[in-house]
């Protein structure tokens, strides 16, 4: 099981020593990555025109574009919740970027009360995420909103 204060630790000192979203975002997807186990992919996408647009990440080369009406991380940015998928066969409009993927969790991220980006992390184990892990991202989702340059 992850060591979710361990990392909220470790994400601080990232955040602290440099705010700037394209360092920090980058670290972060890193430190995920390398914290929870079996996951295939793992990172962000920002809102830019009202599209969600795919930012740093670990893992293969995904859409670079997702519409707010398509997908887990649109149905995540456009209720403003956690989505926590145990299988994403079973999610209409689920976007498979990589086919390794069977299990999601994507957690909003806002700035003056508005979704700014999701994080975004995919497993090849079906019902891979805990309602502990939502509780510890969502932390993190916190954290990035009070340290980072929006
Ligand atoms: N599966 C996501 C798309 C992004 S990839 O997982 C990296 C979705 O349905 O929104």
């Amino acid at each position: 099981m992850t060591n979710y204060d361990l990392l909220l630790k470790q994400a601080t000192e990232l955040l602290e020593s440099e705010p700037w979203a394209v360092s920090a975002l980058s670290n972060l997807s890193s430190l995920i990555m390398v914290s929870l186990e079996n996951l295939n992919w793992a990172g962000f996408y920002i809102m830019r025109d009202g599209v969600l647009t795919v930012g740093p990440f670990q893992g293969k080369p995904a859409c670079i574009h997702i519409p707010l009406e398509k997908g887990v991380c649109g149905a995540c940015a456009s209720k403003d919740e956690t989505m926590l998928v145990p299988d994403v066969h079973e999610f209409p409009g689920h976007i498979a970027c990589d086919s390794a993927s069977n299990s999601e969790i994507v957690v909003p991220i806002h700035s003056n009360g508005r979704v700014v980006a999701v994080l975004d992390i995919d497993s090849p184990i079906t019902n891979r995420f805990s309602a502990t892990d939502k509780v510890g991202l969502e932390k993190l989702a916190r954290l990035l909103e009070e340290k980072l340059v929006w």
